[in-house]
């Protein structure tokens, strides 16, 4: 029955990883969640104030965590965060414990969602050269690759049309 596989989306900062998510989890009937907020929500800091104060370690220390927690659920819909497939450990859970869809999308898709904002201390809002997000799919994008059973590009369609073909993948698998 696919709507009791857990469904992890993976993918670039700006994909539409949150909002695709919610809305895979509302047609199906499922349980959002998101590794950044799920990480605020425990430690009561925002992302960027984790970073300053644990610096990108520790925020990676808290991120595993909280992905092998969630990831132990069933029949979840859980958008994690950009980056958190640079942990083996994670990518080998991520792969074990459901299905991960890989959602792609263009450079300047990207800095065009991502610009105005000031949660992703990885970048620096409208100031973020076009080389830093080449900088980081160049090391990333095969870590998707690994170990992603969909990949979709979420450029071309609405939120809820790119949903609505992860279902249709999923119903196939
Ligand atoms: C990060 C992506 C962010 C957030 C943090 C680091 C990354 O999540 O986890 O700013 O390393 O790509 P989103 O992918 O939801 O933006």
């Amino acid at each position: 029955m696919a709507e009791k596989r857990n469904i992890f989306l993976i993918g670039p900062m700006g994909a539409g990883k949150s909002t695709i998510g919610r809305q895979i989890a509302q047609q199906l009937g499922m349980e959002f969640f998101d590794s950044d907020q799920e990480i605020e929500k425990r430690t009561g800091a925002d992302i960027a104030w984790i970073f300053d104060l644990e610096g990108e370690e520790g925020f990676r220390v808290r991120e595993e965590k909280v992905i092998n927690e969630l990831t132990e659920k069933q029949g979840v819909v859980l958008a994690t965060g950009g980056g958190s497939i640079l942990s083996k450990e994670t990518r080998n859970r991520l792969s074990a414990r459901g299905i991960v869809v890989y959602l792609e999308t263009t450079i300047e898709k990207q800095m065009s969602r991502t610009q105005k904002d000031k949660r992703r201390p990885l970048l620096q809002g409208a100031n973020t050269p076009r080389s830093r997000y080449e900088e980081l799919a160049k090391e990333r994008n095969p870590l998707y690759d690994e170990i992603a059973d969909i990949t979709i590009k979420t450029d071309e369609q609405s939120a809820k049309g790119v949903a609505s073909y992860i279902i249709e993948q999923i119903e196939q698998i």
